[in-house]
C-alpha cells in the first residue's frame, strides 16, 4: 500500500500543531519525525518531549526517524512519547538485533535505515523482523537536498528479497522526494514516501499530496 509521510523537518516549528493538522487534512498517512543529535548527523532537531506534546494534536501514526548515535538508549522514551514506527540506522553504535527487540517489547514497529554508502546486504539478515526498511536517498542531516537516483538499485534488491521471502515489509525512501522523483522510487519498489520541502513548500499542499499518491500508485504497479 502506498503511503505518504510528510517530514516535519520542513514545517514551521512555531506553528507545529497547525502544520501537522494541515498535512492530516491533506491526506497524509504517517507523520515523519526527524530526530537528530548533532553527533550522528551534523544537525540538531527535537526529542521525545516534543513528540509527546504533538501527539495530542493528531491521530496520524508517528514514523520516528532516529538519526542518533545510540538509539537503543532512547527507545523507551520515544515509545512512551507515542512513536508507532521507530526507524534507526544500521550505521549507529547500537546492536541492531537488540534494538529491534527493544522496539517490539515497547510496543512499536521496528524499521531499519541505511545511508547512501551502506549496502543493501546489511539489512537482509534482519528483514524478517522488520516492519519497514528505510533507504536514504540523500545523506541524512538536512532537508531540501537532491534525490540520489543511484540508490534505486538498493531498493530493487530489497524489494526482490521481500517478495522472494513472501514478506509484507514496507520500503520507505527519504530525501529529495517530489512530483518527479516519487515515480522513480515507486517503480523501483518503494511504497512509503517521506517528503519535506516539496510537500510543505507546495503552493497547494492537498493538490501535491493527491498528485504524489497518484504518481506513486501508477509507477509502483508498473514496476511490479
Ligand atoms: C534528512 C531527513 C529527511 C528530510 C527530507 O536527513 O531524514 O526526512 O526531512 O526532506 P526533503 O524531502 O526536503 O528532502
Ligand atoms: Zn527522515
Amino acid at each position: 500500500m502506498i503511503k505518504i509521510s510528510p517530514s516535519v523537518l520542513s514545517c514551521d516549528y512555531g506553528r507545529m500543531a497547525d502544520e501537522i493538522k494541515c498535512m492530516e487534512e491533506c491526506g497524509a498517512d504517517l507523520l515523519h519525525i526527524d530526530v537528530m543529535d548533532g553527533h550522528f548527523v551534523p544537525n540538531i532537531t527535537l526529542g521525545a518531549p516534543v513528540c509527546k506534546c504533538i501527539k495530542k494534536y493528531t491521530s496520524l501514526p508517528f514514523d520516528v526517524h532516529l538519526m542518533i548515535s545510540e538509539p537503543l538508549k532512547y527507545i523507551e522514551d520515544f515509545c512512551g512519547a507515542g512513536a508507532d514506527i521507530i526507524c534507526f540506522h544500521t550505521e549507529s553504535e547500537s546492536d541492531i538485533g537488540e534494538t529491534i527487540d527493544k522496539i517490539v517489547e515497547n510496543g512499536a514497529k521496528p524499521a531499519l535505515a541505511v545511508k547512501p554508502n551502506t549496502a543493501a546486504d546489511v539489512v537482509l539478515p534482519f528483514l524478517d523482523r522488520l516492519s519497514m526498511v528505510l533507504v536514504m536517498t540523500v545523506e541524512p542531516g538536512f532537508g531540501g537536498q537532491s534525490f540520489m537516483a543511484d540508490q534505486m538499485e538498493k531498493v530493487r534488491k530489497i524489494r526482490s528479497e521481500i517478495r522472494k521471502r513472501g514478506l509484507k515489509t514496507d520500503i520507505e525512501v527519504d530525501g529529495g522526494i517530489n512530483g518527479e522523483t516519487i515515480g522513480v522510487a515507486a517503480a523501483a519498489g518503494a511504497n512509503v514516501f517521506v517528503s519535506g520541502s516539496a510537500l510543505f513548500g507546495a503552493p497547494d499542499r492537498k493538490k501535491a499530496m493527491d498528485e504524489f499518491k497518484e504518481k506513486a500508485r501508477k509507477a509502483f504497479e508498473r514496476g511490479v
